[in-house]
């Protein structure tokens, strides 16, 4: 079969997807960000880089408009800066933060590109992490005031909405691993961080439902859905203690379905401030997709020493430059395990994508790997939208390289190569080849 082929239903969105603090640039504009923060922290970041200048893209996304118009993808999903639009208190806007909102989002809609915007996508203002950040309750009622200010100023040009990106990340590698902004060590912090993202999500949709907007709102999740080393018994039950850290703490309680009782049990329960009110807040507003980030599978097994209860597990699969595994199919196993939770909600994948140790020769990238990851991920999508499922679209991650947090500009996620020395972007032979896939897509 010729994969290039990959033939979805009329109306599947294809995009790409970036967030703020990976490629905006433009730093000293802004106010400051845990990220800022972070990546002056000796040692924190691989290369000791930072988001300062990234992309450049603020004086520069009129020529990465271009290229996604040029790409033909349908949507991108871009994320807010929260310190860019408020910089000192959630009161006072700075005006130069809407102005670039407004004509990036508007140069978007100019091109037929559907905005897709993530509210936050890790840069918190560091004001807030200063008062406590998200293991603080407060910073939900920040986040519920920015999040209206947002749909109030944007709404009218936006086509949809996504809360959070990644609560387990915020939570866990900013509050337990320290390994991201704010690079905090401790497990009830992170367990706090959880509860409190999961309610900013409720108050974002609670805010959006009853102002009278209508667009569509989600979420993106990375989830760990379970899959143990082999089917004994201990590790069975491992993968689903995985399950529950890593999907049904963020997932169940969005939906309604209240935290999975078995995990909080295992931990005091000042790890989890989590009051009546918020449950009945979290059950009142279904999102309208959830966001699905996917790279790799987690492969667990028992871990008694481990306060989750289990481990995950080295594999001898083919690994992205990241030693992240390939496993495509882990993708449909993800989607199914989420769909039988979600049911008719529509699902969207609003990340996926490999980094690969990009070179130029005669003036281009021959990333094959790239594509051939694209390619097994795409036709495993076709496949669960096949089977029923209600996959509505697919984001790849990311247009162009970028800031890669932890790694700083060490990985490369990009369709597109980007020269840092001059800022130059050369389109890559994956950006090509999603090029022929989606314009195969629209020949109907
Ligand atoms: C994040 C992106 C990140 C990507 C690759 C996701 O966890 O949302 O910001 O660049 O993965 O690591």
């Amino acid at each position: 079969m010729d994969r290039e082929r990959l033939i979805f239903p009329e109306g599947f969105t294809f995009g790409c997807a970036a967030a703020s603090y990976q490629i905006e640039g433009s730093g000293s504009m802004r106010g400051r960000s845990i990220w800022d923060d972070f990546c002056k922290v000796p040692g924190a970041i691989a290369d000791g880089s930072d988001g300062s200048v990234a992309c450049d893209h603020l004086n520069r996304f009129e020529e990465d408009i271009e290229l996604l118009a040029e790409l033909g993808v349908d949507s991108y999903r871009l994320s807010f800066s929260w310190p860019r639009l408020l910089p000192e208190d959630e009161q006072h806007p700075d005006p130069e933060g809407i102005a670039f909102y407004t004509k990036l989002l508007e140069a978007l809609n100019a091109k037929g590109i559907k905005p897709m915007v993530t509210l936050y996508h890790w840069d918190l203002p560091s004001r807030l992490q200063e008062a406590g950040g998200w293991p603080q309750r407060a910073t939900t009622d920040a986040y519920e005031t920015y999040a209206r200010f947002c749909f109030d100023t944007f709404d009218h040009l936006v086509n949809t909405w996504i809360t959070l990106n990644e609560p387990y990340c915020s939570a866990f590698l900013g509050y337990y691993y320290g390994d991201q902004a704010p690079g905090i060590r401790d497990l009830r912090q992170a367990h706090r961080a959880v509860c409190h993202l999961n309610l900013a999500h409720a108050k974002a949709l609670e805010v959006y439902r009853t102002g009278g907007y209508t667009k569509r709102i989600g979420t993106a999740l990375n989830l760990f859905t379970p899959r143990p080393k082999d089917l004994s018994k201990e590790n069975l039950e491992a993968a689903e203690r995985a399950a529950d850290h890593g999907a049904r703490l963020y997932l169940d309680p969005i939906l309604g379905l209240g935290y999975p009782e078995e995990y909080l049990s295992k931990f005091p329960s000042d790890h989890f401030p989590i009051l009546e009110e918020d449950l009945e807040l979290l059950s009142r507003h279904e999102p309208d997709f959830v966001g699905i980030n996917y790279y790799s599978e987690s492969v667990v097994k028992a871990d008694p020493t481990s306060p989750f209860g289990f481990d995950f597990c080295g594999t001898d699969l083919p690994k992205t430059h990241m030693g992240w595994d390939i496993i495509p199919e882990g993708l449909s196993r993800q989607l199914r395990y989420v769909h039988e939770r979600t049911g008719d909600i529509p699902l969207v994948i609003t990340e996926n994508g490999s980094a690969w140790e990009d070179s130029i020769e005669d003036g281009k990238v021959e990333d094959t790997r790239r594509i051939d990851y694209l390619k097994r991920h795409l036709e495993v999508c076709r496949e669960v939208v096949e089977e029923g499922i209600p996959l509505t679209g697919y984001y790849a991650w990311s247009n162009m390289d970028n800031f890669e947090w932890a790694y700083g500009y060490s990985r490369r996620f990009g369709l597109i190569y980007v020269d840092y020395q001059t800022q130059k972007r050369i389109p890559k032979e994956s950006y090509h080849s999603y090029k022929r896939i989606i314009a195969r897509n629209k020949e109907r």
